[in-house]
């Protein structure tokens, strides 16, 4: 595991986008898996920037979601689908037979899961998946106890995620209780992972997913049996962290390729 330590949320903004656009500059068809959430913004809007002003080229890039509420609508303004379109699709030249976020609406969940996990496999697994993390540890809606071996399915979400969630609605009735999600082991398929935090409010469960035990009980732990997982952290997430101040010897001391 890498663990990169910035000092603020611009910070990890622009480390995660430069790595995605680094990667996208040598495989311009990439499939990235992308996340929602008030932490992939600053990436968003950094990637949305390359794009104006960098020429950064999303015609041939893939996507696809890691989760979205059962119940919503794409038109529902709090449903993932509007969140990627209003804060990064709508912005660059993606085509939009290319963005996959799963279907709340899905008559037959079982059978849209099944093949949300083909699509996934048929355009050869994802590159880059960006992840947020919960403050109950989830990756994706992966609230704990979820199998790490689990695949896309429907999941009920924890009384911590609906409180935590409950922002961005009227009140917290409003949340919906399911949501589709990409499961631990999905995830775990992607090439490279790179998980996002920023604040305090998320360092102990930081610490736990990488200085924890592997566990069931924060999905986010998994990610220490993945060969290409990057932590991409704020100072205050990154504040309980045992290791803190060697994550940034290595980090600053990094062997460079000339
Ligand atoms: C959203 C998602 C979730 C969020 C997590 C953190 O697609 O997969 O796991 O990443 O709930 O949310 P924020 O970033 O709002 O703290």
């Amino acid at each position: 595991m890498e663990v990169i330590i910035k000092g603020d949320y611009n910070g990890i903004s622009k480390e995660a986008a430069a790595y995605i656009a680094d990667f996208l500059y040598h495989k311009p068809n990439a499939v990235l898996g992308l996340a929602t959430g008030s932490t992939p913004l600053g990436l968003y809007k950094e990637l949305i920037r390359l794009h104006a002003d960098e020429g950064l080229d999303f015609s041939k890039v893939i996507t696809f979601n890691l989760d979205e509420y059962v119940g919503l609508p794409p038109s529902h303004d709090q449903s993932y689908h509007f969140f990627m379109w209003q804060n990064l699709f709508s912005h660059v030249n993606i085509n939009p037979e290319n963005v996959h976020i799963p279907n709340g609406m899905a008559k037959n969940v079982t059978v849209f899961c099944s093949w949300y996990e083909e699509e996934i496999e048929a355009y050869g697994g994802i590159d880059i998946q960006v992840l947020g993390i919960g403050t109950d540890g989830h990756i994706a809606f992966n609230e704990p106890a979820s199998s790490l071996g689990s695949r896309t399915r429907l999941k009920t979400l924890t009384q911590q995620t609906i409180d935590d969630n409950a922002r961005f609605f009227k009140n917290a009735e409003e949340v919906p209780r399911y949501a589709i999600t990409m499961g631990v082991g999905t995830i775990m398929e992607a090439r490279t992972c790179i998980l996002l935090a920023s604040g305090e409010s998320k360092a102990d469960t930081v610490a736990k997913a990488i200085e924890g035990p592997v566990t069931s009980m924060v999905s986010a732990s998994a990610l220490q049996l993945h060969p290409n997982a990057i932590f991409v952290l704020d100072e205050p997430a990154a504040s309980a962290l045992e290791l803190h101040d060697y994550y940034r010897w290595v980090y600053e001391n990094k062997p460079r390729e000339s």
